[in-house]
């Protein structure tokens, strides 16, 4: 075949369209599987083929550092599953308690159920030390054992024999029961069988654990975040995050409305979590909506110039040492988040310290805290929409790893005065009615406080019309990139469950830059901090309880959570009057 393109020449292909095709299929079609093993065994013959295929691999300087072990005794086989066995107990006490029950029923490894296991194993000092590429980076060794893996999963697929890899084994304990030499690593331990049927999908999308992300969300052209497939043109993620986001689904929610009059249970007795029920209706686009969890509360954190003034009572480091406090688990978001099975994030979208890598923790760092406000914008515009696009591909990611609900947090010194000017600027309210104590300021703090947001509003004259230019102005890198979370949030049609005044002064700009965002919106609480209540007011939300707490962090939010949850579970499982033999109130 000789297609052309435009005015492309044409060219030759090297294959026939129907070779070309089984190519791709079969990068398509290949699984990685776990269950539905059949116990025929392997051909020496086709296995044979698989490795020849797997040695094939291209390799850093053709240093070929792959051997593989071929495993098929069976007490050999029961040792390792032991090891894997004890990895699984271990990954499954440190769940959150949905993704635990999920986790529960997921199979992770075939040991036992296949005739064939394979151990790829890799030799980083093969070929010596002048090797091709590998002499400026070392882990292109283990890259190039993964190839071969790769070659042998995509001709296992042709041959229709199911590849799972598994990977719930301490490296050095696998290494030592395999016996291997200590110059050996261990890249991936395989289990290999014929299978009835591969899934039409990853076994991990179609039991909800994780999505698929979108090819368009990973290809960049020219410079990283200048997304855009070829010939599609770069699209920026804030613009295409707006044109996604869309008003409730009003047949999901009259069908919601209408199950609620059904269920066995006086009409209107559950209140506001009817409302929430239907909320949740229209923005999955169903009734009854999905469970909303797993959940996820994302800490962003951030750093203020305004602190400069004498806003808070607490040293601008408190912030960076609640950020280690968060990733140790000793926050009260931690306790509240274990309570309520959700998972805790922390991002850095603006601390003024380095902060050391750590697990939970997204480096998204736009600057070291934001510039003093009342002096000049606390940010550049382009800053602004970096945040906006930090906080929009934090909730990306925690939705594609399978979150079905996102929660709010936050910490920053001095961040409930940048949210009084932002709560100023977006609802008209006067400084002096939406600035509180925050964090414990006394009486002359407070005064500093207001003064502050004057100073503020009278320098930059924000206009909320340009609700970029308003953050930018006043707010901080947690504000804006919490802006793009609640916006990615509506986008992808998850809840959102905003904590206090910081994530309401962030929904403000989120629904300035789209209306229809506050949909997905829920408010958790309503903070004491008296901005908050204007803010609540202002996007018509009301809030779940009303506990005194002013705390930050997303505790709030956090307290909320079982209530949206059982909003959604009542709609799925409460029985209704014809369902059950439950006569109804007489009309
Ligand atoms: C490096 C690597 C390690 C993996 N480890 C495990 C594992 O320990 N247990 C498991 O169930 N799946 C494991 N997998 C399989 C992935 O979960 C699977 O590839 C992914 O869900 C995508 O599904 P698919 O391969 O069917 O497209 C691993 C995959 C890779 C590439």
């Amino acid at each position: 075949m000789s297609p052309s393109h435009g005015d492309q020449p044409e060219r030759a292909l090297p294959y026939p369209d129907d070779q070309r095709a089984a190519v791709y299929r079969v990068i398509a079609e290949r699984r990685d599987v776990r269950q539905g093993f059949l116990p025929d065994p392997v051909p020496d013959d086709v296995l044979a083929r698989l490795l020849a295929a797997a040695h094939q691999a291209p390799s850093v300087g053709f240093s070929q550092p792959w051997d593989f072990i071929v495993i098929t005794d069976r007490a050999q086989r029961e040792r390792v599953a032991a090891l894997a066995r004890r990895n699984r107990d271990q990954y499954a006490a440190g769940l959150p308690a949905a993704r635990a029950r999920a986790f529960g029923a997921l199979k992770v490894e075939s040991i036992l159920d296949t005739p064939v296991n394979l151990a790829v194993t890799c030799d980083p000092t093969r070929g010596g030390r002048h090797t091709l590429g590998r002499h400026s980076q070392p882990e292109t060794a283990g890259f190039s054992s993964v190839l071969a893996i790769s070659n042998l999963w995509l001709a296992a697929r042709a041959e229709g024999l199911g590849v799972g890899w598994v990977s719930f084994f301490g490296p050095r304990d696998l290494a030592a029961e395999l016996g291997l030499p200590a110059h050996l690593e261990v890249v991936a331990y395989l289990c290999l069988g014929y299978v009835r049927e591969f899934g039409s999908e990853p076994e991990l999308a179609a039991t909800g654990w994780a999505r698929r992300r979108p090819v368009s969300w990973a290809v960049h052209a020219g410079e990283f975040g200048r997304r855009g497939l070829p010939g599609s043109g770069p699209v920026r993620l804030l613009d295409e995050v707006v044109a996604a986001i869309g008003p409730l689904d009003d047949e999901a929610m009259a069908a919601a409305r209408e199950r609620q009059d059904r269920m066995t249970k006086p009409r209107g007795s559950l209140g506001v979590l009817e409302d929430v029920s239907v909320r949740l209706a229209g923005l999955a686009g169903q009734c009854p909506p999905p469970l909303p969890e797993p959940v996820a509360v994302a800490v962003f954190a951030g750093d203020h110039g305004v602190h400069a003034q004498g806003v808070s009572p607490w040293p601008q480091e408190v912030t960076a040492q609640m950020v280690a406090n968060f990733l140790a688990g000793g926050a009260v978001v931690n306790a509240f988040a274990a309570q309520a099975g959700a998972e805790v994030v922390v991002v850095d979208a603006g601390v003024a310290a380095d902060l050391e890598p750590a697990s939970g923790l997204l480096p998204r760092k736009v600057a070291r805290g934001t510039a003093d406000f009342t002096r000049g914008p606390a940010m550049t515009r382009e800053q602004a929409v970096t945040a906006l696009t930090a906080g929009i591909e934090v909730a990306r990611d925690l939705v594609a790893a399978g979150n079905r609900c996102l929660v709010t947090g936050d910490m920053g010194i001095a961040n409930t005065t940048s949210s009084a000017a932002l709560i100023c600027a977006f609802t008209g309210s006067s400084p002096v009615v939406v600035t509180g104590p925050g964090a414990g300021a006394d009486a002359a703090g407070q005064a500093r406080k207001v003064e502050a947001v004057r100073q503020g509003l009278a320098l930059h004259r924000p206009d909320p019309a340009d609700p970029v230019g308003v953050l930018a102005a006043l707010g901080g890198f947690e504000h804006a990139a919490l802006a793009g979370f609640i916006l990615a949030g509506a986008a992808l049609r998850v809840p959102v469950i905003l904590d206090g005044v910081i994530a309401g002064a962030a929904a403000l700009a989120a629904a300035a830059i789209a209306p229809d965002a506050v949909a997905a919106c829920l408010a958790g609480h309503r903070s004491t901090e008296p901005g908050h209540a204007a803010t609540l007011g202002y996007l018509k939300l009301r809030p779940l309880i009303d506990l005194d707490l002013r705390l930050g962090e997303g505790t709030g939010a956090l307290l909320a959570l079982p209530l949206v949850q059982s909003a959604a579970r009542a709609l799925r499982d409460v029985a209704t009057f014809d369902s059950a033999g439950v006569s109804d109130k007489k009309a």
